[in-house]
């Protein structure tokens, strides 16, 4: 699986390239030099299914293994700080944007009995924020897993879920849980019941996603599509139930290489929550510039209201038509994800 990418990456020259995994990291240096915790998640796509999975719906999800947030705990003295690219100093004095990673921070040093104080974590993250990528929960699990390197200790898989999930909670309001595992997954995955199931499919399956510069935010997107199921509760259901429905028979299109099905899913998808109010114009100008370069279909993909489109090629050829239609019609962005059986 690749992606490749056009927006700007930040300098990562100190991190390794590939997404480490203790034994990764132990080699990469001796505890006693190692300048700090490390740690790396993925961002994610969302076939479909977006905003039902809230509802307990399944959903289908891609990871993005080449966009990426990383993070290094070191020792410092004093108050719990963090570093980012637009921050830095103490956790008490967080900009509201930058909660949530303060609490994966605190979340992460309670989790492993360490002291709340003495410990720094910088972040850098090329995944844009605020455009249904999973930035969020890919810097959580950074951090948790950096704090996790420097401390030293195990965290179990579903306990790592729990504490992004806490720093989630900050973010989104009432997460799904579908970001907290995809950020981590390596294969594309069926969510459900809060757990995944990696999903056969047959390759080569080209995705491109493009971004409409529009930063959405998932909580607003999320209390607006509660408000329109509570409005008409008998239609708000059948919508979700509808969105379910499409996001299972994707997950069949991907195992079966059916690219023609699954972009006629999309679009029924799209219009779909369209009506359930996450919608925007930007989003409608670069599925219609993906359509009108061949692309089989395309839909929002995570919480909406701008934020990024998901479009799937005819095949491997065409992707660069694509790409240019949707950067022709406004989109300031665009990564393709490539699955090769
Ligand atoms: O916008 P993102 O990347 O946080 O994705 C949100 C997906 C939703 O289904 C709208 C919310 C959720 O918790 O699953």
């Amino acid at each position: 699986m690749t992606t490749t990418g056009s927006a700007p990456e930040f300098d990562t020259a100190e991190i390794p390239a590939v997404l480490p995994d203790d034994a990764a990291l132990a080699a990469l240096a001796p505890t006693s030099v190692r300048a700090g915790g490390l740690g790396a998640a993925h961002a994610k796509v969302i076939v479909l299914g977006e905003h039902s999975v809230v509802y307990g719906r399944p959903a289908v999800a891609v990871p993005m293994a080449h966009l990426r947030a990383h993070a290094e705990a070191r020792a410092v003295e004093g108050e719990v700080r963090l570093v980012t690219e637009e921050f830095s100093g103490s956790i008490s004095e967080l900009p509201d944007r930058l909660a949530a990673a303060g609490i994966a921070v605190v979340a992460a040093l309670e989790h492993l009995g360490h002291p709340i104080r003495g410990v720094e974590v910088r972040v850098r993250s090329g995944i844009p924020a605020g455009r249904g990528l999973g930035a969020s929960a890919a810097t959580a699990h950074a951090i948790v897993e950096a704090v996790r390197s420097h401390v030293g200790g195990m965290i179990e898989e579903d306990d790592r879920f729990d504490l992004v999930q806490t720093a989630e909670r900050e973010a989104h309001g009432r997460p799904s849980g579908l970001d907290a595992r995809v950020t981590r997954a390596t294969t594309p995955v069926l969510f459900q019941g809060g757990a995944i199931r990696p999903l056969q499919f047959a390759g080569p399956i080209n995705l491109v996603v493009a971004d409409t510069g529009i930063r959405g935010s998932t909580r607003e997107a999320v209390s607006r599509v509660r408000r329109v199921i509570e409005s008409d509760p008998r239609r708000g259901e059948g919508l979700l139930d509808e969105l379910g429905a499409l996001a299972l028979a994707a997950a069949d299109d991907l195992t079966a290489g059916d690219l023609r099905r699954l972009g006629a899913r999309m679009l029924a998808a799209q219009a779909v929550l369209e009506e359930l109010g996450v919608g925007h114009e930007s989003i409608d100008r670069l599925v219609d510039a993906a359509l009108g370069a061949d692309a089989l279909g395309a839909k929002l993909t995570g919480g909406g209201q701008g934020g990024c489109v998901v479009a799937v090629a005819p095949d491997t050829d065409s992707v660069p038509r694509i790409i240019e239609a949707m950067e022709r019609a406004g989109a300031v962005g665009s990564w393709t994800v490539g699955l090769e059986a």
